[in-house]
Formats: C-alpha cells, structure tokens, sequence
C-alpha cells in the first residue's frame, strides 16, 4: 500500500512514523507526511541522514545483543519496516530469536504483519508507549515474550515523541520494572544541549510536529536522557552520540567527523 496509490491517503493527516519513512526513502507516507517532511528539512537539511544515522545504531546495538545471547526482543515505537528490520537482523543471528513490534501508527502496524506473515517468531501489535501497562498485558506480547528470562525493550527514536517527562518516566519505569535481570534497555533519542542549534530552527520543528501530527516533539538533553538509565549498567562506550556506538565501517559516515552533528544520543543498558 504504497502512499503515493492509496486512495485515502489524500486526506490523512501526517504522522511521526510517515514522516520517518519518507525521510528514509520509503513509500509508506501520504501527501501530508510529504509537506510535514519538506518543512522539517527547511530547517534541519539534515533530517534524512539523521534518520539512517538512528537506524544503523539500532542495527548495530541489536545484533551485538543477539550475538550475547538475547533471544527476545520488545521494539516500541517501531516504525513503518524499512531495510534490516529487527527481526532480520536478530533472526539471523538467532533464527528462534523472538519479536514484537509495538507502534501508535496502525499503517506501521499493518506493514509489520504483512511483513512477518508466516514468521511464527515475530508479531506486531498497535499500542501506546504512554500506556506501557496495556502492552506489558497484550495476549500477543505474552505469547511471544517471557518476561522471566531476559528481553531487550527497544525505544528507538520515540521518546522524543512523549515529551511529558512525568509520563516517559513514568512509562520507562513501569517497563523496566517488568524486565527480568540480563534484560537490556536500547535507547535512541534526538537532544538539543542548550547552543547545538539555533532556537528559531527548534521552534520551527516543534510547531511542525505540534500543529501536523498526534504526537508533539520533545528533546531531551543528555542529563535527562541519564535518567532512564539509572541503575542499569552501561554498555561501553555508554551514552554516546549515534555514529559513536560502537561503529563499524559499513555504517553511514555523514557525521564520523562531528558525531555533535547527528543531534542524537543513544545507549544500551543492562538490567543487573
Ligand atoms: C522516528 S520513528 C522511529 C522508528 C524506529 N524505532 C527507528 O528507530 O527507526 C518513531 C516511531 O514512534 C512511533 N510513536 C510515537 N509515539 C508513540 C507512542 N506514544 N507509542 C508508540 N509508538 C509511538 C511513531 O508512530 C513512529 O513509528
């Protein structure tokens, strides 16, 4: 159902995950996403680099756990598929290697389950960060995960679509509280230490998410991101910017000379 054919699509108001494909080259985004995308790269150019930068981290962080053993993965926030999925990445590691996507966007939903048809191992729910309860809960969370043994929650490039502090806390405790010991948090998140882009720019990115899509905009500067880290250990190189975690030469180089520029930091943390 690419979104330049879908009939309805004319009419859709844009979304975070659409926004996301188009920047990644994607065909699942509607006109809406397309003119909310071209804003956003009026004033970050860098949108779509920033975008690989995010996935090839969490490529890379999720075939290092699956290489130390994890076999269940939990990926929130998940997006539209796009190339090395989760569940390619680790089931190739692990072919029994077990995952569940959870997005708010029911089209990132929807192209999951046609992606996985016929993958016994992998699943894809809609749900709600927000409400961390009702996918802990979710019949087809608990079919696939046991949350005695070790799972690795994945909230790739999505908190800073919850900017409440008070609720991405809130729901990063709840989730981390289910988490046997050996499981790991994987984090990616776009920050904005105060003087590392223009204020007019930042606020021009905010109204875009703000006025175009059900879920506003919030960096979080590196000591706020240390929060939902705090006590669990570090993988090194620890919270790093995204080229920094542990690179490797097939990875995009856009921001190898200034990791600063990719405005993302990201982290795995293990469950003691
Ligand atoms: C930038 S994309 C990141 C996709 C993928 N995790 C990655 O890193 O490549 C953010 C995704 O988070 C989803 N999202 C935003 N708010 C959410 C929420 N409250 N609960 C679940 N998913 C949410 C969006 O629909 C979108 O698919």
């Amino acid at each position: 159902m690419a979104g330049t054919t879908n009939g309805g699509g004319e009419a859709k108001p844009a979304t975070a995950a659409r926004i996301y494909d188009y920047y990644l080259g994607g065909t699942y985004n509607f006109p809406a996403d397309r003119e909310a995308a071209e804003k956003m790269m009026q004033v970050l150019p860098l949108g779509p680099k920033l975008a690989q930068t995010n996935r090839a981290f969490l490529r890379r962080a999720v075939r290092h756990l699956a290489e130390s053993g994890v076999r269940q993965f939990l990926d929130i926030g998940s997006g539209i598929p796009t190339e090395g999925n989760v569940h390619e990445i680790v089931q190739q590691v692990a072919p029994d290697a077990r995952v569940v996507y959870v997005d708010l966007d029911p089209v990132a939903v929807a192209e999951s389950l046609e992606l996985l048809d016929g993958n016994a191992h992998a699943d894809a729910i809609r749900g709600d960060l927000r409400d961390p309860q009702s996918i802990l809960s979710h019949p087809q969370v608990r079919a696939l995960i046991d949350f005695d043994r070790p799972v690795a929650l994945i909230l790739a490039a999505v908190l800073h679509f919850v900017p409440d502090d008070e609720v991405a806390y809130d729901a990063v405790g709840t989730l981390r509280a289910a988490l046997a010991p050996g499981s790991y948090l994987v984090m990616s998140h776009a920050t904005a230490d105060e003087g590392e882009r223009p204020q007019d720019d930042l606020d021009v990115a905010h109204e875009i998410y703000r006025q175009r899509t059900a879920t506003p905009l919030g960096l979080r500067s590196r000591s706020r991101l240390e929060r939902f880290f705090a006590g669990l250990d570090l993988v090194e190189p620890g919270l790093v910017w995204l080229p920094q975690w542990r690179p490797t030469p097939d990875d995009p180089q856009y921001f190898t000379a200034d990791p600063k520029q990719s405005s993302g930091l990201a982290a795995v943390g293990r469950v003691p």
